[in-house]
């Protein structure tokens, strides 16, 4: 355990310390993707927690940035009928398990709690489906976010980008130094979360809406699309021989040791900073990437509560309680890199990015510019996003032009809407419009005379084939 690891797990105990369990109140298995260092750090602060609660953590982690590979994992538990007590999880992916009838109900807790009030509705949008809280939200990180190395920019007389051109300006003084300019990892939901802040930094907030939001095939295959791709390639000049397959967090390391200028990543990589010693404003910088100053494209992390048997039960409230109190939002989130997912919770704990973070995300949910990060699953749903990522993970490693990444984005979108939303099987009713339940499942049926046009696309003919039968589909309109 390094100094801050140990200074955190320190502080946390003191500021819980108070509460003294009545009773051990059972076991929590929880499945997450938090393996970094700083992820660790901050998952130690809600261990510690709840183990002054008497409830024991039974840790299940599943390494990979960005959750994919512990959604693949959750898929067999649950399958296998054995679900973990909670699952960190990411937007739409809480409302499809929610919609399978799969997550607790935490109303009670909740109403006791007043959730209803303290929760931004962006969030709420996520923790409760059909009014019902069915997730405890943990934290808000957002996507638009630039990590710079302080002494490199010092030395180059460098200062903080605002623009597009003043970033390409700043990147080539730092190439033209011998450092490498962008230190990226090359995995597709790491270009994707750049693909956030670039399409925001190209288009502004209405043109974010439409095309990662509303999914309207004319912003999506429009000259401003075109250009959010020439910028990926742009930056794609910018990275290493060796990105291919980096985890985020090695990226990160690459800023913390000064052998890179910038990493673009949600602002976990903050945790990664301060768990290696390092000081914002000292040692690095924070800022937006340039263009998308004014606007937050957020993930939150929430912990979906699954339904479990009655003897695990007590554990798990327990456990979505402790991660809604004030006091845990602070000690978690500071050391998260996130902010909190209260709106009551002071900033005075918080770094100066943490403050940057806190007065960014107030002002851009006052003034409309706060919306779901596509790359984080807060924009669209899983196979929707899939779409984007194999068309931005293919441009960026030069697959596609920009002009035909744009013609296939628009294909691939249609493609997963087509099989997101399609006609019902007869046996739920000739002329409805159905949405597949288990979309990991692989389609056989769907006619071609359904398909429409997107099934020329390289996406569509890849994704998923679900069999026709009733059960694999919920009724979503008459
Ligand atoms: C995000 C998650 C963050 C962080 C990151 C990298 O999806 O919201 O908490 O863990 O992945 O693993």
């Amino acid at each position: 355990m390094n100094k801050r690891t140990l200074l955190a797990a320190v502080s946390t105990a003191a500021l819980f310390a108070s509460y003294v369990p009545a009773h051990a109140a059972g076991e929590v298995e929880v499945l997450h993707w938090w393996t970094s260092g700083g992820e660790a750090a901050a998952l130690n602060v809600l261990k510690d927690d709840l183990e002054t609660k008497g409830v024991t953590w039974q840790d299940m982690p599943i390494a990979g940035g960005g959750g994919e590979q512990a959604m693949t994992v959750l898929r067999a538990r649950v399958t296998s009928g054995n679900p973990p007590v909670a699952v960190q999880m990411l937007g739409f992916d809480i409302l499809d398990w929610a919609a399978e009838g799969a997550l607790a109900n935490l109303n009670e807790v909740a109403a006791r709690e007043n959730w209803d009030e303290v929760v931004p509705a962006a969030l709420q949008s996520f923790s409760k489906y059909e009014d019902t809280w069915i997730a405890a939200p943990v934290n808000v990180h957002s996507t638009n976010w630039v990590w710079a190395n302080k002494k490199i920019f010092d030395e180059l007389g460098l200062s903080e980008p605002t623009t597009w051109d003043e970033l390409v300006a700043a990147l080539d003084k730092i190439k033209d130094a011998g450092y490498i300019p962008l230190a990226h990892g090359g995995q597709a939901w790491q270009e994707a979360t750049i693909f956030d802040g670039i399409v925001m930094g190209a288009g502004g907030p209405d043109f974010y809406q439409r095309a990662l939001i509303d999914l309207d095939p004319e912003a999506l295959g429009s000259e401003t699309m075109k250009i959010a791709f020439d910028r990926m390639a742009t930056l794609r000049s910018y990275v290493d021989d060796n990105f291919s397959g980096r985890d985020w967090n090695l990226a990160s390391s690459m800023v913390i040791e000064g052998q890179a200028g910038m990493q673009m990543m949600g602002d976990w990589a903050k945790g990664e900073f301060l768990n290696a010693g390092k000081q914002p404003g000292e040692d690095f910088l924070c800022f937006r990437i340039p263009g998308s100053q004014g606007t937050v494209t957020f993930n939150a992390d929430q912990f979906a509560m699954f339904s479990v048997s009655e003897d695990r039960r007590e554990a798990q409230i327990e456990m979505a309680s402790s991660i809604m109190s004030p006091a845990f939002q602070t000690a978690f989130n500071v050391v998260k890199g996130s902010v909190p997912a209260r709106m009551d919770v002071p900033d005075t704990a918080f770094d100066a990015c943490g403050k940057k973070g806190m007065a960014d995300l107030a002002a851009a949910s006052e003034s409309g510019t706060l919306f779901g990060s596509l790359a984080h699953g807060h924009a669209a749903a899983a196979s929707v996003k899939n779409a984007f990522y194999d068309v931005i993970t293919a441009h960026f490693n030069g697959e596609f032009s920009s002009e035909e990444a744009v013609e296939e984005l628009v294909n691939a979108v249609a493609g997963a809407l087509l099989l997101e939303y399609v006609r019902c099987p007869g046996a739920l009713g000739a002329g409805t419009t159905c949405r597949r339940k288990n979309r990991r499942q692989r389609w056989q049926q769907l006619p071609k005379s359904d398909r429409g046009p997107a099934y020329r696309s390289r996406a569509f003919r890849s994704a998923y084939r679900v069999p026709c039968h009733a059960s694999f589909w919920h009724r979503v309109s008459s």
